[in-house]
């Protein structure tokens, strides 16, 4: 017959050596595992520490036993990011990063007239390389202009062969009786393309109207195109105001339109003045009248201080105002002297 005691016992025997010669959970490593990870081990009972995936040991003990004394020794392991090959140059471009360890990623960038062939951005993997192969900086070239519709290049040189480099210039200009559209001049850009091309459009001219009194010559032709000229002249004793020559303009319009303007017939017989800052005898100098735009200067008297002043009068398409303080000279009255002749006030 065994007695209840000798059952419970060993049993607590059994529970004292659990509670002292047992290990608890091993402590925790930056980037690594306990292999196995349990709540308590067995006197004895070995653990191996693992560095985690990129991560990679420095030196220390790495298999642990667990001791008499149920306490785990000091463990000196460490775990330590792995590191990928430099890669913080980038020929005509920039690299920004904050370390090549894993998990971090770095980025690509092309200084202006290069791109990137390649990614932008690589990560360092657990395998302590690169996810992606380290792009480099290309020049940008551009394709041969395209040419717009009714117009041609004036001024193309390649500079890569049969591209341009980013920042070339090449100039468009259109076929005759065309106007341009935009910018004459397009840019190779940062993108390998070129800014906008510019448009040609076909511009007409009416046929010039001939002036009253005058006349129009312009090219015999069934249109007026843009660029083409008209002359103007006015039949005898009319004046053309406005150019000889004017121009059928990028707007489809004459660049002016000249008329012809009449002269004046002078309403005095005679008188001295002052033309050009010269005196002339009125009825000598402008014996066939004045012409259109002609400015003359009369002398008038002032009674009271028996001197002269000037009055301007302009010949406007046949109309002159001679001044009203003019008073023309009676040659009768030959005591009477001209106002011409007296000291000017
Ligand atoms: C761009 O990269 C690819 C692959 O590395 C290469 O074959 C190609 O020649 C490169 N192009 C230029 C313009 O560098
Ligand atoms: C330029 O273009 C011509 C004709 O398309 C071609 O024959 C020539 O090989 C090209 N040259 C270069 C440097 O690409
Ligand atoms: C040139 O390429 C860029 C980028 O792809 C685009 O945004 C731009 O509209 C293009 N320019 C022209 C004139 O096509
Ligand atoms: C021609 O047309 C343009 C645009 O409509 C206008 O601005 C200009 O004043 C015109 N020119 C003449 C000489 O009429």
């Amino acid at each position: 017959m065994i007695s209840p005691g000798l059952i419970l016992f060993p049993s607590f025997l059994c529970y004292v050596a659990f509670a002292v010669e047992t290990c608890p959970s091993p402590e925790e490593l930056p980037f690594a595992t306990v292999i196995p990870f349990k709540k308590s081990y067995q006197l004895g009972e070995e653990i191996v520490y693992f560095c985690k995936p990129g991560y990679e040991s420095r030196g220390g003990l790495r298999q642990l036993t667990c001791p008499l004394t149920g306490v785990w020794p000091v463990n000196t392991l460490k775990c330590t990011p792995k590191v990928c090959p430099f890669a913080g140059i980038l020929e005509n471009g920039a690299v920004r990063y904050t370390s090549f360890e894993y998990p971090n990623s770095i980025s690509f960038s092309c200084n202006p007239g290069y791109y990137l062939n390649g990614t932008h951005t690589a990560t360092c993997t657990e395998e302590g390389k690169w996810s992606e192969e380290i792009p480099v900086c290309a020049l940008v070239t551009c394709p041969p202009p395209p040419v717009p519709s009714f117009a041609r290049l004036s001024v193309y040189k390649p500079t890569s062969g049969n591209h341009s480099l980013y920042k070339d210039v090449a100039f468009f200009e259109c076929i005759p009786h065309y106007v341009m559209l935009g910018n004459s001049a397009i840019t190779c850009t940062e993108y390998g393309n070129w800014t906008e091309s510019p448009e040609c459009k076909e511009v007409k001219c009416p046929f010039p109207s001939r002036p009253n009194h005058g006349y129009v010559n312009y090219p015999s032709k069934l249109t007026l195109y843009y660029k083409d000229r008209a002359t103007f002249g006015c039949h005898n004793t009319y004046v053309l105001e406005g150019p000889e020559e004017v121009e059928c303009t990028r707007h489809g319009n004459w660049s002016a339109q000249p008329s012809c303007k009449a002269s004046c017939q002078l309403p005095v017989k005679r008188a001295t003045v002052l033309y050009d800052g010269e005196r002339v005898k009125l009825q000598e100098k402008f014996r066939n009248g004045m012409m259109h735009g002609d400015v003359v200067s009369f002398f008038c008297k002032n009674k009271e201080k028996k001197c002269s002043y000037i009055e301007p009068a302009q010949c406007i398409d046949g109309t002159v105002s001679i001044p009203k303080c003019f008073k023309e000279h009676n040659y009768l009255a030959f005591w009477k002297s001209d106002a011409s002749d007296l000291k000017s006030c």
